[in-house]
């Protein structure tokens, strides 16, 4: 394993019951307040997704906003927010996906990927994965290719398998199911 990974691990701060009972949330603003550790974080995708002839970063509102320009920037790619419904100005394309109670919904603005562009999709956490799925669903409805989800952290409790092996080896995540982590 990198050993920068460790490093960056130990700057999460897991808070249990947050935002409710029984939930142990993973807390990447500690992460943040470490410019080594951020820095490693992004220079670890980096490295995975630099020269893959991706031009396109589109990044899952809200914690997605945070990693995914710094990627895109130093693989010389655009970057696409996936928005909270009823953010974006223009004509939009939507996904809606289920959450354990209730639904949300993603929005894309038409026109921002071209058909056949290769994308990669950023977030922080892959927990159940009906996030990336509905941000997958969107890039390809808009004609591009998503060659990954670049993810920090999955939890190992909520295996996303229906995924693989497009949610990709997130830093902190198992690769149970698909060999060796890159990692
Ligand atoms: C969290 C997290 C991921 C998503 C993962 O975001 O940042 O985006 O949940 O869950 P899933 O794999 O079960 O779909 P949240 O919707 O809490 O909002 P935020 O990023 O705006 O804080
Ligand atoms: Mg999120």
């Amino acid at each position: 394993e990198d050993p920068r990974v460790n490093g960056i691990k130990t700057k999460i701060r897991v808070v249990p019951d947050f935002p409710k009972p029984g939930i142990m949330f993973q807390d990447i603003t500690t992460l943040l307040l470490d410019p080594k550790a951020f820095k490693d974080t992004v220079d670890l995708f980096v490295e995975r997704y630099k020269g893959r002839n991706i031009s396109v970063v589109a990044g899952i509102e809200a914690r997605g906003f945070i990693f995914g320009p710094p990627i895109a920037l130093a693989i010389g790619a655009k970057f696409v927010p996936l928005r909270k419904p009823k953010k974006l100005p223009g004509e939009v394309i939507s996904e809606e996906y289920t959450l354990e109670y209730g639904s949300d919904c993603l929005e894309m603005h038409v026109g921002a990927v071209d058909k056949g562009e290769c994308a990669l999709v950023v977030d922080d956490l892959i927990a159940t994965g009906g996030t990336l799925c509905a941000a997958m669903n969107l890039l390809e409805r808009a004609g591009a290719e998503v060659v990954e989800c670049a993810c920090l952290i999955e939890l190992p409790e909520l295996k996303a398998s229906h995924l693989l092996p497009y949610h990709g080896y997130p830093l902190l995540g198992r690769d149970r199911l698909h060999g060796k982590p890159l990692y």
